[in-house]
C-alpha cells in the first residue's frame, strides 16, 4: 500500500504482507527473543534481539505510522511506557509545558518520575494558547496537549497549540487515544503523536500497549528509539500481533463507536437526571465548533454529571446490565465509571461525573439500558 491510499486501505493493509516461506495470509507470531547470525557474524534478517526489533514490532510501527500519515512510529509495552518515553528523551533542567487537562497518568509520571530526575514541568491550560505562549522559556523542549481529555472532553486547538510551541522552538505532542482516525494531529501542526493502543486501536479490552509516531524521522525520533530498546519497555510479539488486527478494523470501528457516542449522548442531553453532558458533538459543547473543525467525528467517550451528588452517581453505575463498570475505554463492549473514585486525588473530576465509552452494541440497547439506571 502507498500513502496515497484512503484510510481504510492504509488499515487493512499497511504492515501486512503474504509470509513468503507459508504463503500466510494472517502474520506469523515471531515469538524468538533472538534471531541466528551468518557464518561471517552478519546478520542477514537485519534482526539481532527482540528487544531491538523484532518482525511483529516493525510491522505495527510500519502501519500506525502510515494510517497518522507520519514518517515513523515507535511501539511501547504500554502508553505510560510511550509517554515516559518522551520524558526521558529531554535532558535534566529542560523544561516542558503539560497539559493541565492531560489524561491522570500523564501529570503523575512527569511529577513523581520524570520532574525527579531533573524536568522542569508546568502544568497550563492549553485551551488558552496566551497562556501557554507566556509559559514557553528559552529551555522549553516539548509542549504535551490531549484532545479531547480524559475524562473532562476539554478540546485543544491543535493547530493554534502546535504553533505556538513551534515559535518558541519547542515541539508539540499531541495524545490523540480518544479520536484515532477522526483526527490528524500531525496534518495540523503537531510534531509527535502518541497513543495507548490498549484503547482504540487494540479496540477489544484485550491487550496494553503505547505508540509515538513522529513526523519526522529526526534526531528526537532517533532518541526515542534509543531509550525504546535500551531502557526496554517494549511490547511483546503477541501483544504487537493483537494491535495490528485492531488497527485493520480501527476505520470502521470508530465510525460506529462516534454514531452511537452521538446517539447516546443527545439521549443524556435531554434526560432530566443529567445535570451536565460532556461531549465534543454537541452544539452546548462549549468548543464545539473548534473540534467540529480538527474532527471528522466525535469518538465514542461521553462524561455525564448526574443531579443529587456522589451517591446518586454511584447508584446509576449500579444499576446498568449492558454497560460494564470498568475503567479503560475504547473497547467494543460499552464500559461506566464513576470517575473520581479511580482518579484518586485529582481535585478536576467532580464527585458526580460518570464516564462512558460508548461500544459498538446497538444504540438503542445502549439507551434502553441508560434510561432504566437513570430511572
Ligand atoms: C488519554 C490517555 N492517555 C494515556 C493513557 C495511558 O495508557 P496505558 O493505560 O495504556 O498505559 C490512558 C489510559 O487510560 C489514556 O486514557
Amino acid at each position: 500500500v502507498k500513502p496515497k491510499h484512503k484510510i481504510e486501505t492504509l488499515a487493512v493493509h499497511a504492515g501486512h504482507a503474504v509470509d513468503p516461506s507459508t504463503g500466510a495470509v494472517s502474520p506469523p507470531i515471531h515469538l524468538s527473543s533472538t534471531f541466528e547470525r551468518a557464518a561471517d557474524g552478519t546478520y542477514a534478517s537485519g534482526y539481532i534481539y527482540s528487544r531491538d526489533a523484532n518482525p511483529n514490532r516493525n510491522a505495527l510501527e510500519q502501519a500506525v505510522a502510515a494510517v497518522e500519515g507520519g514518517a515513523v512510529a515507535a511501539a511501547f509495552g504500554s502508553g505510560m511506557g510511550a509517554i515516559s518515553a518522551v520524558f526521558q528523551s529531554l535532558a535534566p533542567g529542560d523544561h516542558v509545558i503539560v497539559a493541565s487537562d492531560a489524561y491522570h497518568g500523564t501529570a503523575k509520571v512527569v511529577r513523581n518520575v520524570h520532574a525527579r530526575w531533573g524536568l522542569v514541568p508546568s502544568f497550563v491550560d492549553a485551551s488558552d494558547a496566551k497562556a501557554i505562549a507566556a509559559e514557553l522559556r528559552a529551555n522549553t523542549k516539548l509542549v504535551w496537549i490531549e484532545t479531547p481529555s480524559n475524562p473532562l472532553l476539554k478540546i485543544v486547538d491543535i493547530a493554534e497549540i502546535a504553533g505556538v510551541a513551534r515559535a518558541g522552538g519547542a515541539k508539540c505532542v499531541c495524545d490523540n487515544t480518544l479520536a484515532p482516525i477522526i483526527q490528524r494531529p500531525l496534518d495540523l501542526g503537531a510534531d509527535l503523536v502518541m497513543h495507548s493502543t490498549t484503547k482504540y486501536i487494540g479496540g477489544h479490552s484485550d491487550v496494553l500497549g503505547g505508540v509515538l509516531v513522529s513526523k519526522e524521522n529526526d534526531e528526537f525520533l532517533t532518541r526515542v528509539r534509543e531509550i525504546q530498546a535500551s531502557a526496554g519497555a517494549v511490547p511483546s510479539p503477541f501483544d504487537c500481533w493483537l494491535i495490528l488486527r485492531g488497527l485493520q478494523t480501527l476505520p470502521w470501528r470508530i465510525r460506529g463507536h462516534s454514531d452511537n457516542g452521538m446517539a447516546v449522548a443527545h439521549f443524556l442531553a435531554a434526560h432530566p437526571a443529567v445535570e451536565r453532558v460532556y461531549y465534543p458533538g454537541l452544539e452546548s459543547h462549549p468548543r464545539h465548533d473548534i473540534a467540529a473543525r480538527q474532527m471528522s467525528a466525535f469518538g465514542g467517550m461521553i462524561s455525564i454529571e448526574v443531579k443529587g451528588g456522589r451517591e446518586a452517581a454511584v447508584a446509576v453505575a449500579a444499576k446498568v446490565r449492558i454497560f460494564t463498570r470498568a475503567t479503560s475505554l475504547g473497547g467494543v463492549e460499552s464500559l461506566i465509571e464513576h470517575r473520581a473514585s479511580i482518579a484518586g486525588e485529582d481535585p478536576r473530576t467532580p464527585q458526580t461525573l460518570l464516564r462512558l465509552s460508548v461500544g459498538l452494541e446497538n444504540a438503542e440497547d445502549l439507551i434502553e439500558d441508560l434510561a432504566q439506571a437513570l430511572g
